[in-house]
């Protein structure tokens, strides 16, 4: 250096001093590694302290913004997880613990059947997280692919005799098939309930049984009130379904009981809507199909023997409002309306086809004379009654059958699960 331009070593006249003499003196005696040191260890404590305050799973742009910006990004605000962790939120605020999100991780068995289908649509649009298990038996991916690509759906083929582990905060217990056709060759009820339990009572989660009306087999009350005992033949060619519930509802029960299981109890009367299965042996679906394929309305006996047939998003607001309510039960979910064979048969030719013949055939062993639901405990405890008539109704399942009749002949000559 100039000595001139330097009084003392390290003391530099200002007035004096160039451009060229600055960059000297920066190169000099290692200064400008020290610089750089010095700002690699402020940036690496301001990383640390922003990092926490994103979610990990975030991209990286998400941290900028948060780095960047007090307001909370959407992605992060709409997908915090569900459970008690102790979160951080985007603000950087904590969330305690024990604060649960609103939304819940529910179970539902035969999910990919004909209600349990209708009820995953209405938990998906709850904004639940929904978890699926069926063996498609009876069901099919159909009634759910319309869910398939979102995050908060899984579809598990599982057989509900088998065990299996999960998390979740509730379980609709629905895996059975529901059809006479169905039901006699596949009696899951006694496993596949016992199993379900099971689960519940390990994971801590609420469950709720769909049970029938077939319990109280051919009653010898009229209407059928909750605590009417029934009247069930115990070796009948329908006692692996009516007994298999009565026994679900046993076990139950005991659960509760015996083991502080959470649970729910309903008896479902004849439901109907679209996505029933084809040609399954049930009143309604017979009809329809028959009907629209230009064949005889088949009724078995008279046709003077009752039913009550309930709109399935009725039921699937019961099952939704037993669920979330306070009461055990069991609860009766039905609609009271009472309709003969031969009454129903018309509203269906009434529906689709004035000209559609009736053919009279012997009547099946144990069926029913009469069935129709007293609902009183449920409108007084559940505030439920169904809003959906037989002749409202139907339309919207004859179009939902028309068009899985003739748009896709293939499925519509078989009642199974085409998958
Ligand atoms: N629909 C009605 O009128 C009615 C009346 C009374 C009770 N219920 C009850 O409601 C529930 C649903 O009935 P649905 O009408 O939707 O019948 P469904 O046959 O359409 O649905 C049952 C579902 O359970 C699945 N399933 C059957 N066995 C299984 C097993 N072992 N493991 C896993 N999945 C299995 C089937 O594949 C199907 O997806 C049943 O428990 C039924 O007993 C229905």
């Amino acid at each position: 250096m100039n000595p001139e331009r330097i009084q003392n070593e390290g003391q530099i006249n200002p007035a004096r001093f160039s451009i060229k003499d600055s960059v000297r003196y920066m190169f000099g005696e290692q200064r400008l590694l020290f610089v750089l040191i010095g700002i690699t260890i402020v940036a690496l404590i301001s990383n640390v302290v922003v990092i926490p305050s994103s979610s990990q799973s975030e991209p990286i742009s998400a941290s900028f913004q948060v780095a960047v910006s007090t307001s909370v990004p959407r992605r992060i605000a709409y997908e915090l997880p569900t459970r008690n962790f102790d979160l951080v939120n985007a603000a950087g605020a904590r969330i305690p613990l024990g604060l649960k999100s609103k939304s819940l991780r529910v179970l539902v068995t035969g999910g990919s059947g004909f209600v349990g289908s209708h009820l995953v649509d209405r938990l998906m649009a709850r904004g639940d997280n929904v978890i699926v298990v069926d063996n498609f038996f009876t069901g099919r991916k159909d009634n759910v692919l319309h869910h398939l690509r979102n995050p908060r759906f899984e579809l598990i083929r599982h057989d509900v005799v088998e065990p299996i582990l999960l998390e979740v905060d509730q379980i609709y217990h629905l895996a059975c098939p529901a059809s006479p056709v169905h039901y006699k060759y596949n009696p899951t009820n006694v496993v596949g309930t016992l199993n379900m339990l099971g689960l519940a009572k390990r994971i801590n989660a609420r469950f709720l049984l769909t049970s029938t009306s077939e319990v109280y087999g051919d009653p010898l009350e009229h209407p059928q009130v909750e605590t009417y005992w029934g009247n069930v033949n115990p070796i009948g060619v329908r006692s692996c379904y009516d007994e298999g519930k009565r026994v679900a509802e046993t076990l139950t029960m005991d659960y509760h009981r015996g083991l502080n299981t959470e649970v729910r109890i309903a008896r479902i009367f004849n439901t109907y809507g679209p996505r029933m299965c084809l040609d399954d042996g049930r009143v309604v679906s017979n009809f329809v199909a028959q009907a629209l394929r230009k064949q005889p309305l088949t009724v078995y006996g008279d046709g003077m023997q009752t039913r009550s047939f309930q709109y399935v998003s009725d039921l699937v607001d019961g099952l939704m409002r037993l669920m979330e309510g306070e009461h055990v039960g069991p609860f009766n979910l039905g609609n009271p309306g009472e309709f003969t064979m031969l009454e129903l048969a018309k509203v269906v030719q009434d529906t689709i086809d004035p000209n559609a013949k009736i053919e009279f055939r012997p009547n099946t062993e144990d069926d029913p004379h009469k069935r129709k639901p007293d609902i009183s405990r449920a409108k007084e405890l559940l505030g439920w009654q169904p809003s959906v008539t037989l002749r409202e109704g139907l339309p919207l399942m004859v179009s939902d059958f028309r068009q899985r009749i003739f748009g896709d002949l293939k499925e519509g000559g078989s009642s199974m699960s085409t998958f």
